[in-house]
């Protein structure tokens, strides 16, 4: 159920932790473009906050911020339609995290599984950073009163955090103040899997790099890791249905479907009968030719580095303009007593 008495606003976020990776672009990326070009108002945040809840090599983490703000560009996000920003420079979410870490409990915490795959067997280990990282993401969120946000499967749980967080603040506030907001995780893309096991999620953190393809990598390393990709010897069926065992073959279907704008059922019609021998090619000729032109103009744009700057220090300030009147009224709420003219 979507919250109909707030304004439809999108916001969503990437963690700028090493380079964009095919399943971000299909997962979020892709679609954060067309939601803007639908004329939703949208906010889009490189989330550099979130990503020093892991070491950061500082240089690494400024250059990975930088590159991440050029491919959303490059995919097609206009900085004077979308709001574009890093999250550091709006200290908003930061101050709203913190009332939301007294919000939500230790339990809700407990359970989320990103913090169980990240944490691994050392938790003891990890940064209280990490832990708390859902409250963040809700601060990101709800900082702006978002209600929709497009994201991949894998942040499914995360969403529904947000939504328990609002939900109890507006209970043990009693009012309406936070929407509740609504999970967009739509189309083929929203979980691609990994090229070397499709069991697994396609990562940035995978020690294999033939197991993704990263929106840095040139036509020749893009084709040669689709025809390297794990398969099984079988043609493509001639339903969704045949596919339901073969984990690689239906995650390709996938990406293709993703890539050209159409359905599975529709790229297991075309391809019916036909062997990874034919199909791969065909997949690694669409996906540089979706590609390519994003990654040309990530290049371009990364020669200019001080322009990417200005850009990242105007959505802040736009960004800044939503956020400090929705935390001021938030710390009113809480009973926060602000004396400062
Ligand atoms: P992150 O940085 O891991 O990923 C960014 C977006 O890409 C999607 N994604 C995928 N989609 C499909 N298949 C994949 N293999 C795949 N890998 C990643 C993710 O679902 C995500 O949409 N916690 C978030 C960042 C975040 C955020 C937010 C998102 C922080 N604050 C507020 C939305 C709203 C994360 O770690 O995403």
């Amino acid at each position: 159920m979507s919250d109909t008495s707030f304004a439809p606003r999108i916001f969503s976020g990437i963690q700028p932790s090493g380079g964009l990776t095919l399943g971000n672009y299909l997962g979020a990326l892709k679609r954060f473009v067309q939601a803007q070009d639908a004329g939703t108002d949208t906010i889009y945040c490189m989330v550099d906050l979130h990503a020093i809840t892991v070491w950061q090599d500082p240089a690494k983490l400024r250059h990975a911020t930088r590159e991440l703000a050029a491919g959303f560009i490059a995919a097609g996000i206009d900085p004077a339609r979308s709001i574009l920003f890093n999250q550091s420079q709006v200290s908003a979410h930061a101050e709203l995290a913190w009332i939301f870490n007294c919000v939500a409990r230790m339990g809700w915490l407990k359970r989320m599984t990103q913090f169980k795959d990240k944490a691994g067997k050392n938790a003891e280990n990890a940064s209280v950073g990490l832990f708390a990282y859902p409250a963040l993401m809700a601060a990101d969120i709800l900082a702006y009163h978002a209600t929709h946000v497009p994201v991949g499967e894998d942040q499914k749980q995360h969403l529904e955090l947000t939504r328990d967080i609002a939900a109890k603040f507006n209970h043990d506030f009693g009012v309406e103040f936070f929407p509740i907001v609504e999970p967009v995780i739509e189309g083929a893309g929203t979980r691609v899997m990994s090229l070397r096991d499709g069991t697994k999620k396609m990562s940035k953190s995978d020690p294999s790099d033939m197991s993704r393809i990263n929106l840095t990598d040139d036509a020749d390393t893009i084709a040669q890791k689709l025809r390297k990709a794990r398969t099984d010897p079988e043609p493509l069926p001639d339903s969704l249905d045949g596919l339901a065992d073969r984990p690689e073959a239906r995650n390709l279907v996938n990406i293709y479907a993703a890539l050209a704008d159409m359905t599975p059922d529709a790229v297991v019609a075309q391809y019916a009968g036909q062997g990874f021998g034919t199909f791969k090619p065909a997949l690694a000729d669409l996906a540089v030719d979706k590609l390519a032109p994003i990654n040309a103009e990530m290049t371009r744009l990364m020669q200019d580095v001080t322009e990417i700057d200005r850009i990242l220090g105007e959505g802040a300030a736009r960004a800044n303009a939503i956020a400090q009147p929705i935390l001021d009224q938030c710390y009113d709420i809480v009973g926060l007593v602000r004396a400062r003219a």
